[in-house]
């Protein structure tokens, strides 16, 4: 009866090739929509405002708030122009306490600040090239804001686990200054970005071939370098470069090709935020862990996978986190001792046989692999939009690189392998000679003190 819950499982779950060029032309189609009209696809599309990447002539000493990723880090980058490149970089991690997710946002934004005002303390005597301005921070705020300018920009929804209702609407820049000022820290914002343009600005610094980033972390995102006439929504002056980066919020696809089950409609309906995020659900960090507690917990209660009882910890949701997942994922112990081990520790379930764990490791391959072969073909719907996903007869093939971050790309390996194979079998071997997945460590923390150096409101002036 268990093994018939878990065919069930594998069968629903299921992305053969077929299906995920579905996925693909899916999603380009509602890029397509997403780019025409405000509202016109649950793919929101969003304007950077960012319609100049870094070139490395970036120079000074410069801040970063990196917010909406496990953790929430401070950085201070010294940036030395096209000779010396970054200089030096220093950052700390704070960890966001779980109240301040779904308190309110005063009392978060108190938070923010106060960690940076503790990190600016920091700052050696001296290091400020010019001691009379004022410091220039730039913000990743990884949740979609509809920008008002590179610099501004209100919040549309909160997603992963953060639900803060009175900060939905306003002004997150707002919010950060004015928490900034109550305790005298006068800095100023120049550059807010979402994590995925923060990557794509960082990993552009080193590359000039990178043409999109994709994060793959808690949540998942994507952005990538749009021509500015291709953004019928767009109605600003045409940027000098014809370019503009855009935001795509790719978590909150969706599409009746996607391979969905029961337990992604329950874990769906019982989240912080029911309908939403359907794409992200099935593919990123903060959920694959909770997707196979699910199927877990109906083998343990329908077909006694545990025995007689179910165990009272495999009810509790987003007990097994992803990280976990993986670990019993990659045990290569001949008895699956690490699986044992984190059934015991975590689910307080003991005594568990070779092929009890045997079971649960194919569990996490079948929750992974789906996560993997999607995000696959997301990148190739992307790919498809910009024209780069074939062989052109004749012409020379672009490089084109994407940036990748987040830590389930950078720990989860074999959902990284399998993300990547997913691309070439998509693909084809020939054009993958020409598509680079580059992993971008913390690419969006330089990247947002980039985008802040080169919006810095004395470059402006000067200019
Ligand atoms: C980091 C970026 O490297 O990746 C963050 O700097 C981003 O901005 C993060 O949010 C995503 O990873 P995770 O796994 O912490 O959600
Ligand atoms: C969520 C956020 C998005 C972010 C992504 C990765 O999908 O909505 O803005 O880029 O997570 O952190």
């Amino acid at each position: 009866r268990a093994m018939a819950i878990l065919k069930e499982f594998e069968d629903k779950c299921g992305t053969p090739i077929g299906k995920l060029r579905q996925v693909a032309d899916a999603m380009t189609v509602e890029m397509h929509a997403g780019l025409a009209s405000e509202g016109g696809s649950k793919l929101k599309m969003l304007i950077s405002y960012v319609d100049n990447l870094p070139t490395g002539n970036e120079q000074g000493l410069f801040y970063a708030l990196d917010l909406g990723g496990t953790n929430f880090r401070v950085l201070r980058v010294q940036l030395g122009g096209k000779e010396k490149g970054v200089v030096s970089q220093e950052f700390e991690e704070v960890s966001i306490p779980p109240y301040l997710m779904i308190g309110s946002s005063e009392a978060l934004f108190n938070y923010i600040a106060e960690a940076l005002a503790k990190f600016v303390a920091t700052e050696s005597e001296g290091s400020h090239p010019y001691p009379g301005r004022q410091r220039e921070l730039g913000f990743t705020f990884s949740f979609p804001v509809r920008q008002v300018s590179i610099s501004s920009g209100t919040l549309i929804k909160w997603t992963k686990g953060f639900s803060i209702e009175d900060a939905v609407g306003e002004d997150v820049v707002g919010e950060l200054t004015k928490a900034m000022e109550k305790i005298g820290l006068h800095m100023r914002v120049t550059a807010l970005v979402n994590d995925t343009i923060g990557t794509l600005a960082g990993g552009r610094f080193y590359n000039s071939d990178v043409i999109a980033a994709v994060i793959l972390g808690t949540g998942t995102n994507a952005a990538y370098v749009e021509r500015a006439q291709a953004i019928p929504k767009w109605h600003g002056p045409l940027p000098k470069s014809g370019e503009m980066v855009i935001n795509m919020e790719w978590g909150n696809f969706r599409s009746s090709h996607l391979p969905l089950t029961e337990y992604d409609q329950a874990l769906d309906s019982e989240s912080l935020n029911p309908g939403e995020q359907i794409f992200e659900k099935t593919i990123s960090g903060m959920y694959l862990g909770e997707v196979v507690r699910r199927v877990l917990l109906k083998m343990a209660e329908e077909a006694s996978f545990f025995g007689d009882n179910v165990p009272p910890k495999l009810r509790i949701s987003f007990i097994l986190r992803t990280p976990d997942m993986s670990a019993m994922h990659h045990d290569t112990s001949s008895d699956l001792k690490v699986v044992g081990n984190k059934l015991r520790d975590i689910l307080e379930i003991s005594n568990t046989t070779l092929k009890m764990r045997k079971v649960v490791v194919e569990l996490c391959d079948i929750v992974a692999t789906r996560g993997a072969r999607l995000s696959a073909a997301g990148i190739v719907g992307i790919l498809k939009k910009l024209g780069r996903d074939s062989a052109k007869e004749g012409a020379e093939q672009q490089k084109s690189v994407i940036a990748l971050d987040g830590g389930l790309f950078e720990h989860y390996k074999k959902f990284s392998a399998c993300m990547e194979s997913t691309l070439k079998e998509l693909i084809g071997e020939e054009v993958a000679q020409n598509i680079v997945i580059e992993h971008s460590n913390d690419g969006s923390g330089i990247g947002a003190a980039l985008l802040a150096a080169s919006h810095s409101e004395y470059l402006m002036a000067e200019e």
